[in-house]
């Protein structure tokens, strides 16, 4: 693809969304970036956060958690560049011990990945012996390799219920969490902490769902009286909330569900307005993609991990063989299982 023609594409689909000059120079970084990648025989995961002139011009494959993370596992590359957060590219390593896994920045870290530990999840399989843990996929290697199968937003309702079991412990997210109880009629506890170590809630509550004080930093910012807000200047407005809201936000939307269900819903729906509660940029690569859509503005914050990945270091990650992602084997195998175990699920 010719440098020129590689703008053309990028200026059809973000005039409206970034400037000019913006686009002339993220199109000559992507054509350098492009080059590479087939010269070193790579291939580019990115997720639906990445940045608009990224997320359109790099990538051979775009998705939430669950669909990269089915990508990754097919890859047939020699190098995968993570363009997403830590957690991910960590995940394409357990899938993919032989290969060299990428990430472009040292930093694109998670706040529900560094809510809890592998420790943590020891302590609470003490406290609840027997229980089977679920482990949402924004977690590092060491905490998956505690668990009995993760999931991701995409799948959570499901891996829940394949497990068939009265009881279930689902970390880390709180939200997360919440939602899943809500849809499946669930009741959530969570343990308490002192420094004495984990404790089991009152004595006698009845629950189903034990839970885990995580949350992510984005999401958490969304309220019931933003949605209010809008819904009292736009009546007619479709609201899409990620299951990273908090439940009361979620029950107030119109709709929940992954990155790419929201991409699906605003694609094959048609609203006088939409307002998306999650992260800042995947409106714009949906605005990309539907211009004759209205997407209403709330957040003016992205999350701060996903926007360490840049084409600038995608670039240098592919000249350098930077940064290059490890999992210990004997992490990484324990781990898998739990990967493994929710692909299967679907
Ligand atoms: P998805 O799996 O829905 O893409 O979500 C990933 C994520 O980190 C959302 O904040
Ligand atoms: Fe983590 Fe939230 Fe950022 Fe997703 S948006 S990567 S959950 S901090």
């Amino acid at each position: 693809m010719s440098n020129s023609s590689l703008f053309d594409q990028l200026y059809k689909k973000l005039k409206n969304v970034i400037p000019v000059a913006e686009i002339r120079y993220k199109a000559e970084l992507a054509e350098q970036i492009n080059r590479l990648k087939k010269e070193r025989n790579a291939v580019i995961l990115g997720h639906n956060y990445m940045e608009p002139a990224l997320y359109h011009s790099v990538p051979d494959y775009r998705g939430d958690s669950l669909e990269l993370s089915r990508r990754a596992a097919e890859a047939e590359a020699d190098i995968i560049i993570f363009c997403g957060v830590r957690f991910m590219a960590e995940t394409a390593k357990i899938l993919n011990p032989n290969k060299t896994v990428l990430i472009p920045s040292p930093r694109a870290g998670c706040s529900l990945a560094e809510s809890i530990t592998a420790e943590d999840v020891r302590q609470l399989r003490r406290l609840y012996p027997g229980v089977p843990v679920v482990t949402y996929i924004n977690t590092y290697a060491d905490v998956k390799a505690e668990t009995d199968i993760c999931c991701t937003s995409g799948n959570a309702v499901k891996v829940v219920e394949s497990l068939k079991s009265d009881k279930v412990i689902f970390l880390p997210d709180r939200y997360l969490a919440g939602n899943v109880a809500r849809e499946t009629g669930k009741t959530i506890v969570f343990p308490v902490k002192s420094p004495a170590g984990l404790a089991r809630p009152e004595p006698g509550i009845e629950y189903a769902m034990i839970g885990w004080d995580g949350r992510c930093e984005v999401h958490d910012k969304f309220t019931v009286e933003d949605i209010e807000n809008v819904r009292a200047q736009f009546p007619d407005v479709v609201i899409l909330a990620h299951p990273e809201c908090r439940p009361e936000v979620t029950a107030a939307a119109d709709f929940s569900g992954s990155t790419s269900a929201m991409i699906r819903y605003v694609r094959e729906t048609r609203a006088p307005h939409y307002l998306l509660l999650t992260e800042c940029s995947m409106g714009d690569n949906i605005a990309a993609e539907n211009p004759d859509r209205e997407l209403l503005r709330l957040c003016t914050v992205r999350c701060p991990h996903m926007a360490e990945i840049t084409l600038e270091d995608t670039l240098e990650s592919l000249r350098q063989t930077r940064y290059v992602v490890e999992v210990p084997e004997e992490i990484r195998v324990r781990a898998l299982r739990a990967v493994t175990r929710m692909l299967e699920i679907g």
